[in-house]
This record gives structure tokens, sequence and C-alpha cells, in this order.
């Protein structure tokens, strides 16, 4: 973490923003697989990378957001995209800041962008899903204002789980934030 002043909303230091691209799809699964803390191991990791297809960096890109330092390495990224079934809903599907990089402000400027073009685009929730395991996902939202919707259980947290929610045993913890 660096010492400097946070300003809501913008990046901290020489931490530049822009839109991804399919280039981009190499250096995204190499985060994906080394980002999440072993999360999953081996199995989790090739899930994560099959979550974020090429597809997302094609026809996804004008609301995902991608964060290089000064040398261009990858600092921190955003997927997401507006609903086209409900036209009150944008949807954050995955969000990444490097290890080295975290408590430090990146994620919650990433996610004031994405609440902008939400916003711009006339749509007033987002929505999200995570892993039950997947803790500091939960804290994190949580913090950035999400509420945790109704599940089928409370885990030992007292989170409520949606059961097989994408598939047997493969339960979610979903949330949502007004606009
Ligand atoms: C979750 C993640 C994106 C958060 O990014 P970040 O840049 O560290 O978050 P920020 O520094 O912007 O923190 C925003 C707020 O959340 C809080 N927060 C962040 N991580 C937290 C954690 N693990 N536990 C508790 N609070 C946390 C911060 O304290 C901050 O609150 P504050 O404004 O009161 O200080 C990052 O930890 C990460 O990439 N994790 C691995 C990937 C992952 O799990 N992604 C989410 C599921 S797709």
């Amino acid at each position: 973490m660096t010492e400097h002043a946070r300003v809501p909303g913008q990046l901290p230091g020489e931490l530049t923003l822009r839109r991804p691209t399919p280039a981009d799809h190499p250096r995204l699964r190499v985060a994906l697989a080394e980002w999440w803390g072993g999360l999953g191991g081996e199995a989790g990791a090739r899930q994560r990378q099959l979550l974020v297809p090429r597809l997302f960096l094609q026809h996804f890109a004008d609301t995902s957001f991608l964060v290089e330092r000064p040398d261009r390495t990858l600092h921190a990224f955003l997927i997401g995209f507006l609903s086209q079934t409900e036209p009150e809903t944008a949807y954050i599907h995955f969000v990444g800041v490097c290890p080295e990089g975290r408590r430090d402000g990146i994620g919650s400027a990433l996610y004031d962008r994405f609440f902008a073009t939400a916003r711009t685009a006339g749509r007033s929730q987002v929505r999200c899903i995570t892993s039950p395991n997947n803790r500091d996902s939960i804290a994190y939202h949580t913090r950035m204002g999400f509420r945790l919707e109704p599940g089928d259980r409370l885990d030992d947290h007292g989170v409520p789980v949606q059961e097989d929610y994408d598939g047997p045993g493969l339960d979610r913890v979903s949330f949502v934030r007004e606009l």
C-alpha cells in the first residue's frame, strides 16, 4: 500500500485506466489464476479463467476497465455489463486487484467508475454474485454498500447462501446495490 491522499473514484499515483481489448485476454487469464490466493486450487483457477472468456473483451469492453502501471503491467481490472433483460440493472461479473495493490482504494475506484457508467446508461441498480468461501469479496461488497439477498440457508458467518445457484455444489451469495 502506498501513501497518498485517497480521492473517491480516482486512481492513486501513476496508475492509468482504459478499456480492455481482446489482446488483454492472456494476462487476464494469468491474473484470474494468481490473484485469488489459490481459492479452489487448480480447479478454481481454471473455473475463473473459463468465466472470463474473450467475448467479454470483445462485446463488453465499454463497461469494463483495466488499470495499468507505468510499465504497462496489469494492476487491476473490472468486467461488467448492462443487463439486456433488465433495463434497470447493471452487472459486475469480475473484479480483481493485484495482491500488492489491495486496500488502497483501487477496487472502490473501479466500482465508482462502473456505477457512474451504469447511471449514465439509465441503470438504477447493480448486481453481482460471489462464492460463499470468498470472505474478502463478501466483506468488500458489504463495505461498498451492497445488500445481501436472501438465501436458502445462512452459513457459519450468518451470510445467506443460495444453494446450487450455478449447478450442483456451486453455491453463491447474491448482492444488489441501488444507484
Ligand atoms: C475484493 C477486492 C477487489 C477489493 O479491492 P481493494 O482495492 O482492496 O478494495 P478497496 O481498497 O477499494 O476497499 C474498499 C473498501 O472495502 C474494504 N475492504 C476491502 N477489502 C476488504 C477485506 N478483505 N475485508 C474487509 N474490508 C475490505 C476497504 O477497507 C474499504 O473500506 P473503507 O473505504 O472503509 O476503507 C480485492 O481484494 C481483490 O482483488 N480480491 C481478490 C479477487 C476477488 O475476490 N474479487 C471479487 C470477486 S470477483
